[in-house]
């Protein structure tokens, strides 16, 4: 029996690089990871066995992201009780160069596609725990999320299957982030957040990350 499931895995993975070379972004097959992630969510059995995996593959993440996915670095995002879908989908842009990062760049490729499952999974199950953010919420940080950012990324902050979690997210890594978008950088190209946020100022940008940030 765990022979043949580790056939079918060798299977489905080699036809996932397959597709992946041919074509970097490739949706279909994405899609069926993220079909697998769910079923995953829906066996306890299944999800134990993905929580230990996942925990021993994400060894090579901790320095950066931490053991209980809680960045250790302000620049760095957490990955505690990011959706899983949302992991899972960011680490495959790493992977095929539609993100790009000098360290995640390298990493995201050299793992298989069920080692990234497991280790989203894994992340995704981690609460978030509060940080100091150096940075204090103000009412024109909330009145820009009220009006700009809830609507997709709920009114708590903390997203769906669809749409990432933020609230929490290390200050730093959020104003970064944000700016990325708005210059349209590279790094994270083609994003609907640049046509969300064009017409807002840097300081704008700065009260709705430090809002964001302090969201529990
Ligand atoms: C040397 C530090 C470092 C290591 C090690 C590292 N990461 Fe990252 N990771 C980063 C940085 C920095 C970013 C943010 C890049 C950016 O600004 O777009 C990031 C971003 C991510 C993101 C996107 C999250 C988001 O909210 O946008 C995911 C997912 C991720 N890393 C997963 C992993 C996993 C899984 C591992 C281990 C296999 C790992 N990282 C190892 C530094 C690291
Ligand atoms: C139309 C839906 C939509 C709206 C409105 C929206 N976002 Fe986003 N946001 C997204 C999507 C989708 C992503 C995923 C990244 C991508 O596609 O590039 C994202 C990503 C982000 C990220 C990066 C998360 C990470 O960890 O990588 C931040 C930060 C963010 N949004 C903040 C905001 C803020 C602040 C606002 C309000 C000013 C906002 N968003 C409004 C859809 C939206």
């Amino acid at each position: 029996m765990k022979f043949w499931r580790q056939c079918f895995w060798v299977l489905l993975s080699s036809a996932a690089v397959c597709c992946a070379q041919a074509e970097p972004s490739d949706d279909a097959s994405v899609n069926a990871m993220l079909l697998k992630m769910q079923r995953i969510e829906q066996s306890p059995a299944e999800k134990q066995l993905a929580l230990e995996h996942g925990k021993e593959r994400a060894l090579l993440c901790f320095r950066c992201h931490g053991e209980d996915g809680n960045s250790l670095r302000d620049y760095i995002p957490n990955l505690a009780s990011q959706n899983a879908a949302y992991l899972f989908t960011q680490f495959e842009k790493f992977a095929n160069g539609q993100r790009e990062n000098y360290v995640m760049s390298k990493l995201a490729p050299s793992l298989t596609t069920e080692e990234r499952i497991d280790i989203a999974v894994y992340f995704a199950d981690k609460p978030v725990l509060s940080r100091t953010q150096g940075v204090i919420s103000d009412a024109k940080g909330k009145k820009i999320y009220d009006s700009l950012c809830y609507a997709c990324h709920g009114t708590t902050g903390h997203g769906d299957q669809q749409y990432p979690r933020i609230a929490g997210q290390p200050y730093v890594f959020l104003e970064k982030t944000l700016l990325s978008f708005k210059n349209n950088d590279p790094q994270r190209r083609n994003s609907p957040m640049t046509g969300v946020i064009q017409n807002l100022t840097e300081a704008d940008l700065k009260a709705v990350a430090a809002w964001v940030s302090n969201l529990p």
